[in-house]
């Protein structure tokens, strides 16, 4: 008999991939995947997975959900959000599912998807970094410091059972299902409110066309179906438990963004960029997203060899190449 999988956010950048990777995965019977809004899997092809209404925040939705799974996927969580929420579904639901988990008597493993923001960003990381290097976190970005905290919490609830437990740090994820990064440009944030023949004019305008400040750095891009690939090695494969960093072939800068965008870059100082983040950090009230200027202080550049040797996983796209596919599905 095959495994049957519990998804947390089987809907989302991820999720979709991560789901159409198992639906393919002939030792995959059944996935269940459960999220707040209801989803029809017939629409999407899937044909081994169940829709399960459902938040993480609701324990007995949670042990209910796990109840059924040889393997639990957890993805749910809150990337762009307040503090508040983000904190909410992150903290409190991700310790649902980790306790759930373990208390269960079927599951025999679980796969996280942690992130590179879980090593913080801090000045005496070394470049690359490997899974060697603790996830500190950073106490500034709300993410990161949540990212860390679950990492914290995963071996506090799992330690000393017999779990497999894999915890998988992706790099930004994108593709042409996976947008965020994109979506998340000042002028996405500020364009639904700007009437489309007024915005069609300023991208006509050479002059007014958007503007992003380029610290130089280069940062790396995981397209979602090889994150998805690592996924369902992770929950299907025989390599060892453990954490596993994520990231595509080659690199990219804010003016690689800005030239597959029809923006302009203009190249500013790095030291700028700590200004700004520090004087972020000064300011009450700012909306908690701005915090993301901390994932430009430094140089994250992720070594990818243990998820490659260990897990057998090989990214077929790379960073360049993501990109290109993300930003034509933005057009
Ligand atoms: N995207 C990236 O660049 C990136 C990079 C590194 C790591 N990661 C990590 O990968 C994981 C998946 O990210 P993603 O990009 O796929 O996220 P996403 O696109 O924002 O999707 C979130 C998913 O979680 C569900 N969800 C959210 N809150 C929930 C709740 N309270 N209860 C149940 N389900 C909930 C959503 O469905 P409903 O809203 O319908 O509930 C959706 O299916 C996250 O842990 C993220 O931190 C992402």
């Amino acid at each position: 008999m095959g495994l049957t999988v519990a998804v947390t956010g089987p809907t989302g950048e991820i999720g979709t991939a991560a789901v159409r990777a198992l639906e393919d995965d002939d030792r995959v019977e059944r996935v269940l995947g459960m999220a707040r809004r209801p989803f029809d899997p017939a629409s999407r092809n899937w044909k081994k997975t169940e829709y399960r209404q459902g938040d993480v925040l609701d324990r007995a939705a949670v042990d209910g959900l796990v109840a059924d799974a040889d393997v639990v996927v957890h993805l749910a969580f809150v990337i762009m959000g307040s503090h508040r929420e983000s904190e909410r579904v992150n903290l409190a639901g991700t310790r649902n599912v980790f306790e759930a988990v373990t208390a269960a008597a079927r599951p025999r493993r679980l796969v996280y998807t942690s992130s590179v923001a879980a090593y913080g960003y801090h000045g005496d990381t070394p470049v690359p970094i490997t899974e060697e290097v603790p996830a500190r976190g950073s106490a500034e970005h709300y993410y990161s410091a949540q990212k860390a905290a679950c990492e914290e919490l995963l071996a506090e609830v799992t330690g000393g059972s017999d779990l497999e437990v894999y915890v998988l740090r992706p790099s930004i994820v994108a593709g042409p299902e996976a947008t965020v990064l994109l979506r998340s440009l000042p002028w996405e944030q500020v364009a639904p409110y700007v009437p489309e023949p007024i915005r069609k004019a300023l991208g006509l305008v050479p002059g007014l066309r958007p503007v992003l400040p380029d610290p130089g750095r280069a940062f790396q891009l995981v397209h979602h179906d090889d994150v998805a690939s690592a996924l369902a090695a992770c929950v299907t494969g025989d390599g060892p438990p453990g954490a596993y960093n994520l990231a595509g072939d080659g690199e990219v800068t804010v003016s690689d963004v800005a030239r597959a965008t029809g923006a302009y870059a203009v190249p500013v100082p790095g030291g700028l960029v700590g200004l700004t983040a520090g004087l972020v950090g000064l300011l009450p009230y700012l909306p908690a997203q701005v915090e993301w200027i901390h994932a430009a202080r430094h140089p994250m550049i992720m070594d990818t060899g243990k998820a490659r040797r260990d897990l057998g996983w090989t990214p077929r796209h790379s960073a360049a190449r993501t990109l290109a596919a993300m930003a034509d599905a933005m057009r």
